[in-house]
């Protein structure tokens, strides 16, 4: 069989990026073996066209202006591996609305303007492919886009940012946050900011990315509330081990008689539970569902070349299916409901600081009891004229776990804002 020729532009060459090139450069025997084409980078660009690269482009690749790629014949195929919203997104528009077929890495872009992207590629008659943006080498998006295409999926629920839990394995083996956070920077997985990660919103858009998806309904970043793990200590993850289980930033979409709850926030994760063990920067991703019960799909979420496994399938998906149908369209096709976010339920661990003085303990519990929330292990510590107490509460709805904290961080014998995490069980 003839081998076709297919030329890759991509926009950025930074960890992603150049690791794309090294793959399509080492691996293109294979591909072309197994696929009748041959993808070579033919442009890329970038801001600085003279910075020492990763892997190495051919002569004349890097460009550092946008439309010498936009206007190169040769390109057939774009791969969106520069971060940001703009100008990331205006140029995925050009190049979707000039023809040609897009894969992206970048999370925010997708989840933040995924229904305007996908509008245009429809209209326009060329793929949107965004594997890369979700987990890494991990295939869920075409798993849930593919694979399970006939299954009524009710719940993902998945560790999803591999800096935050490359921080947490650290943390629980007595390593400090900023020691971990800045490996996990020299690793190459934290995004060029870290802000993003560890704050959550990470994992929110990818989260939301996974809930359009699974659910066939848009979920847009916005849609869905999160905390990182920047006011995580020592003690919650200590706290966590001692109840026999794992603190994990977990993300989590819920599909509830035709209502959608999607969040991430730091989770206690019983041992038992796939999620539990989950180490360093590796991602995870249960999806519940009528037929399929559970399954559960992990590997590496970050990095540029684990990444870059991604893209380049999601490009030799472009040139393997052009024109064939349904997986350029848009994955919604459907408005769900939002669940009120007040009535999502879950056990809860929670961890107060107050001062050691009689009836302290009572108060908290009849505070918790006023407001419907039951006790279901307490676990205290003295140190100091003050008391450090380690709940987990049985199922409630968050709001009212929250009003009754809220109700105890006004009293004078709380020391500090109360942290909460809902528990997962196995
Ligand atoms: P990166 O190393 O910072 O690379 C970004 C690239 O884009 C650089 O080559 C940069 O050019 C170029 N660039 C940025 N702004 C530009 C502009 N305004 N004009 C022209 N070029 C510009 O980032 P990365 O880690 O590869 O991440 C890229 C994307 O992949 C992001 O969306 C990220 O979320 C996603 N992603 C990353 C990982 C990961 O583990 N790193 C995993 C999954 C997804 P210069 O090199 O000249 O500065
Ligand atoms: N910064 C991201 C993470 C890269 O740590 O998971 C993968 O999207």
């Amino acid at each position: 069989m003839a081998s076709v020729d297919v030329g890759v532009g991509l926009l950025g060459y930074g960890t992603v990026g150049s690791a794309v090139s090294r793959m399509l450069a080492e691996s293109g025997d294979e591909i072309e073996r197994a696929t009748g084409h041959r993808l070579t980078v033919v442009r890329a660009l970038v801001r600085d066209p003279a910075k020492n690269r990763d892997f190495a482009p051919g002569d004349d690749v890097l460009t550092d202006d946008f439309a010498a790629l936009r206007d190169d014949p040769r390109v057939d195929v774009v791969a969106e591996v520069m971060g940001g919203i703009e100008p990331a997104g205006g140029y995925v528009r050009e190049l979707l609305r000039a023809g040609k077929p897009v894969v992206s890495a970048n999370k925010q872009l997708v989840a933040r303007e995924g229904a305007d992207l996908f509008a245009i590629a429809s209209a326009a008659g060329v793929q949107l492919r965004f594997e890369a943006s979700v987990c890494a080498a991990v295939p869920v998006v075409k798993v849930l886009r593919e694979s399970l295409v006939a299954e009524n999926v009710h719940r993902v629920l998945g560790i999803v940012n591999g800096t935050t839990n490359f921080v947490l394995s650290r943390m629980a083996r007595g390593g400090t946050y900023a020691e971990a956070l800045a490996e996990a920077q020299a690793l190459g997985y934290a995004e060029p900011d870290p802000t993003d990660d560890v704050t959550g919103a990470d994992a929110a858009a990818k989260i939301a990315i996974l809930a359009t998806v699974a659910f066939g309904s848009r979920v847009l970043l916005d849609d869905v509330p999160y905390r990182g793990i920047e006011t995580i200590e020592p003690a919650h993850v200590a706290a966590a081990a001692s109840f026999g289980m794992a603190l994990k930033l977990i993300g989590i979409a819920t599909l509830t008689e035709g209502a959608v709850d999607v969040r991430v926030q730091p989770a206690f994760v019983e041992n038992a539970h796939p999620l539990a063990s989950v180490e360093g920067s590796s991602n995870v991703v249960v999806l519940q569902g009528d037929a399929i019960r559970e399954v559960t799909l992990g590997g590496p979420g970050a990095g540029g070349i684990e990444t870059a496994s991604a893209v380049v399938a999601d490009l030799v998906s472009v040139v393997g299916t052009s024109g064939t149908g349904f997986l350029q369209n848009d994955a919604c096709w459907r408005e769900l409901p939002r669940l009120d976010p007040a009535g999502w339920r879950a056990p809860f661990y929670v961890h107060l600081a107050v001062a050691d003085r009689p009836g302290v303990l009572g108060h908290a519990a009849a505070t918790f009891a006023k407001h419907d929330v039951s006790i279901a292990q307490l676990v205290q510590h003295l140190e100091g004229g003050r008391a450090a107490l380690d709940l987990v509460l049985h199922d409630a709805p968050i709001g009212s776990v929250e009003a009754a904290l809220d109700e105890l961080s006004r009293s004078p014998e709380m020391l500090r804002r109360p942290f909460i995490a809902p528990v997962i069980a196995a």
